[in-house]
């Protein structure tokens, strides 16, 4: 699509989110559009979705330093040849994926709406280079104990991985959204919920597979890519389980 069509319908989305678009402003290339549809959780129209792309993908060459997000960078995201660790061979499923399963989009977003066109052109304005390879995406199947860490690394690693959804421990102080349960208080019912499984267990299975495996819920699931069993188990001592 040429640079010229793709002038006149951002503004009239993109004044849904922002009140920008008076006379003498400059329309937004659809990129910017993208972007600012990318860090706008409202890009999902749910009312108990709190989350946008930008709370679980970095789109830098590397992580930014005290991250760990469950989702990989997006830079050079359009040059990989597959995503999901190859589950995904088409950009946009991989992107609905996420919008239907965390976000809590009620229908993917298609291929020809607005949206989607000004992700896509996002996404390439991120993706500098020709190929990039694809990234391996290893799910953790069978829940099993893992050796606990260190308190200080389990700190290092709620912070980095946690903490942004669920704020402070014992406290939720400064969270994302009040769906986001305190930790590790909301353990406390899991003897009720799940008899006679240890509790850690059952915080590895969540960490593990999110939703899943019919847990409910929206938390995204952390491949061993995103989180190490060594970081788990830090991560369990510092929550004190
Ligand atoms: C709640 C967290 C979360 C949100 C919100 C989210 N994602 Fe994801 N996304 C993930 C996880 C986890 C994966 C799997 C690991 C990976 O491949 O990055 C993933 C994978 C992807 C992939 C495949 C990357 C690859 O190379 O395998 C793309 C593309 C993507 N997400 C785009 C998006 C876009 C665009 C949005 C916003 C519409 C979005 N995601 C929202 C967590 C999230
Ligand atoms: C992108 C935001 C986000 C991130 C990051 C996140 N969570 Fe969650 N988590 C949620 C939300 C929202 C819920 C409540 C909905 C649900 O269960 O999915 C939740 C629920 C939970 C639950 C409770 C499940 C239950 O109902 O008993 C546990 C345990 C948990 N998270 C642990 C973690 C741990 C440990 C980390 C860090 C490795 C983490 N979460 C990272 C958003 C997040």
């Amino acid at each position: 699509m040429s640079r010229a069509s793709w002038k006149l319908w951002p503004c009239v989305a993109l004044a849904l989110v922002t009140s920008a678009c008076g006379d003498e402003a400059e329309p937004p290339t659809a990129a910017e559009y993208g972007e600012l549809l990318f860090r706008d959780a409202r890009l999902s129209e749910s009312q108990f979705n709190a989350f946008s792309c930008a709370t679980c993908h970095a789109t830098t060459p590397t992580p930014l330093n005290g991250r760990m997000d469950s989702g990989y960078t997006l830079h050079n995201v359009v040059s990989r040849p597959d995503w999901w660790g190859g589950y995904e061979t088409n950009l946009l499923d991989a992107v609905n994926f996420c919008y239907v399963s965390f976000m809590r989009g009620v229908q993917p977003l298609p291929v020809d709406s607005p949206q989607s066109r000004a992700l896509y052109e996002y996404l390439v304005s991120i993706s500098p280079d020709a190929q990039a390879p694809a990234l391996p995406y290893t799910v953790v199947k069978d829940i099993v104990e893992v050796p606990r860490g260190s308190l200080e690394r389990g700190q290092t690693v709620y912070r980095a991985a946690c903490q942004e959804c669920h704020g402070e421990l014992h406290t939720g102080e400064g969270r994302l959204t009040e769906l986001a349960s305190i930790l590790p208080e909301v353990t406390r019912d899991y003897d009720e919920l799940f008899p006679g499984i240890p509790h850690s267990l059952v915080v590895i299975e969540k960490v593990r597979h999110g939703q899943f495996f019919h847990i409910g819920g929206n938390m995204p699931a952390y491949s061993l890519e995103a989180l190490s069993d060594a970081d788990m188990g830090a991560l369990l001592t510092y929550m004190g389980l």
